[in-house]
């Protein structure tokens, strides 16, 4: 283990001596990435060419994993999707193992049962690309077997763990991101910073109460999300309960006057219900917006959305 991962916990060791790193994306992007993130190094072996046809395999098990992870909720993703917005122009980090390592039903469930092959399969994926925004980037996929492999394997703290390589990975400082309030990622982006809420509400997205938001990832805080400790907040000024769509609403609506909010901490449970602790940080007026105008567009929004 690298000095600078020996104060990690110890399930995140483990994860560590059990799978092997892999990244995928274009040849060419690969002098632009850190293959030691944290001094772990990403083998020659495993990094992975996106128009190399040897990597179909990995390929087809990839966008199985995205199926069983994303295809719950109607997101999983076609391989172009994969190809066009996440290998060639930014990169597949994850983790992944060896195919003696796995059951038969393990293996039937990435489609793999009865093939010879022996290449690495993999057991998660955070896929980022960057923006046009100057060093931005945007966090577009993650995923983790532990849904469908944590009762045959300890998977647990694996989604956390190749985010945060990941991140260094690719040297990230600023990045993007579309999470739902009710997602259980937000305990894994929480951990590692606080999100600033770009918008609480986001009609371009398939789903409205999604989160666009951005964290800026610093190493001392990276390494100390994998310290076993929880990253709570300590106080707040309002809690949204992740199912209250007005509550989500009225806060796109302030964004939309010039407030600026961020979540602080991992979601709490509290009375049953799961609570988002949020700050307002800043308020901008650059344009002085009449009582009618902000009238008018809340009566717009409201509007096209009755009924939802
Ligand atoms: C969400 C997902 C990535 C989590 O993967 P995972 O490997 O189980 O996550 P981790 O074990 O690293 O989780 C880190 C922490 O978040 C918590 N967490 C993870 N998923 C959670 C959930 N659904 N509800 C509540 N907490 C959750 C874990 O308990 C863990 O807590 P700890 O730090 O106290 O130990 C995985 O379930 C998945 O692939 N889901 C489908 C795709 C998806 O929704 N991706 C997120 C897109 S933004």
């Amino acid at each position: 283990m690298s000095d600078e991962l020996q104060s990690i916990d110890s399930k995140y060791k483990s994860l560590l001596d059990r799978f092997e790193p892999y990244v995928l994306s274009y040849p060419d992007n690969f002098s632009m990435f850190n293959m030691m993130p944290f001094g772990v190094e990403i083998p020659e072996e495993n990094r992975l060419s996106c128009i190399d046809s040897k990597n179909a395999i990995f390929f087809n098990a990839l966008q199985s994993l995205d199926k069983l992870t994303f295809g719950p909720v109607g997101m999983a993703m076609d391989k172009w999707i994969f190809f066009d917005c996440g290998e060639m122009p930014g990169g597949i980090f994850g983790l992944g193992i060896r195919p003696d390592k796995l059951d038969e039903d393990a293996l039937w469930r990435y489609d793999l049962k009865d093939t010879k092959y022996t290449g690495l399969i993999p057991i998660s994926m955070f896929i980022a690309i960057p923006m046009a925004k100057d060093k931005a980037w945007f966090g577009h996929n993650l995923c983790s077997a532990n849904r469908f492999l944590g009762d045959k394997i300890p998977l647990s703290g694996l989604a956390l763990l190749t985010k945060v390589l990941g991140v260094k990975t690719y040297k990230i400082e600023e990045m993007f991101g579309a999470t739902q309030w009710n997602s259980g990622a937000l305990n894994i982006h929480l951990q590692m910073a606080d999100m600033e809420i770009v918008s609480s509400f986001t009609p371009a997205h398939s789903f409205n109460e999604t989160i666009t938001y951005r964290s800026r990832y610093l190493d001392e805080f990276l390494l100390k999300s994998l310290s076993g400790e929880k990253r709570v907040a300590n106080s707040w000024d309002r809690l949204i309960i992740s199912n209250d769509r007005d509550a989500i609403r009225e806060l796109q609506y302030e964004i939309e006057d010039g407030k600026k909010f961020k979540i602080i901490g991992r979601p709490m449970m509290i009375d049953g219900e799961t609570c988002i602790p949020i700050k307002e940080t800043l308020t901008i007026n650059l344009v002085a917006t009449s009582q009618s105008e902000i009238s008018n567009k809340r009566l717009h929004i409201d509007q096209f959305f009755s009924g939802q």
